[in-house]
C-alpha cells in the first residue's frame, strides 16, 4: 500500500506526548517537528539535541526517517529520544508522509 498521511496523523498520536508539529509550535520533551522532512538532523537552534543525534550526517530524507523511526537508539546511539520505535513499516511510511505534509520543504 502507498503511504497515507491521514493514517499517519493517527500514528502521530504516539508522538504527541513529546512533539508538537504546528508552525512555530513549542518544543516539549522533543523538538517541534514542523517542516522537519528534508532538514539536517537537529536543525532547531532553540532545542538542546544530543550530540549523538547531531553527529549523524545527512538530512531527514525518507530513508533516514524510516531508519530512525525503526529504532532511534540504533540510528543514533545515545539519543535523548526514549521511544522504542515503530515496528510496522506501513505505520512508518504513513507517519513520514504525515510529517512531510506538515510544512514546506
Ligand atoms: C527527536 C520524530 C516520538 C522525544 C525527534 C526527531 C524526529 C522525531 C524526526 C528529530 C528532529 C530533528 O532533528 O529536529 C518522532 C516521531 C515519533 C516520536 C515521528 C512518534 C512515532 C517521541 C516520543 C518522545 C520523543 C514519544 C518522548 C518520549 C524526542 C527527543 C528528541 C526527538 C527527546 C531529540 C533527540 C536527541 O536530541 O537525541 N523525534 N518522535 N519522540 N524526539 Fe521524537
Amino acid at each position: 500500500a502507498s503511504a497515507d498521511p491521514a493514517k499517519g496523523a493517527e500514528v502521530f498520536k504516539k508522538c504527541t506526548a513529546c512533539h508538537t508539529i504546528n508552525q512555530g509550535g513549542a518544543n516539549g520533551i522533543g523538538p517541534n517537528l514542523y517542516g522537519v522532512v528534508g532538514k539536517p538532523h537537529g536543525h532547531l537552534p532553540n532545542f538542546a539535541y544530543s550530540d549523538a543525534l547531531k553527529s549523524v550526517p545527512g538530512n531527514w530524507d525518507f530513508d533516514a526517517m524510516d531508519a530512525w523511526l525503526t529504532s532511534p537508539r540504533k540510528y543514533a546511539p545515545g539519543t535523548k529520544m526514549t521511544f522504542a520505535g515503530l515496528g510496522n513499516a506501513q505505520d512508518r511510511a504513513n507517519v513520514v508522509a504525515y510529517l512531510n505534509s506538515q510544512g514546506s520543504n
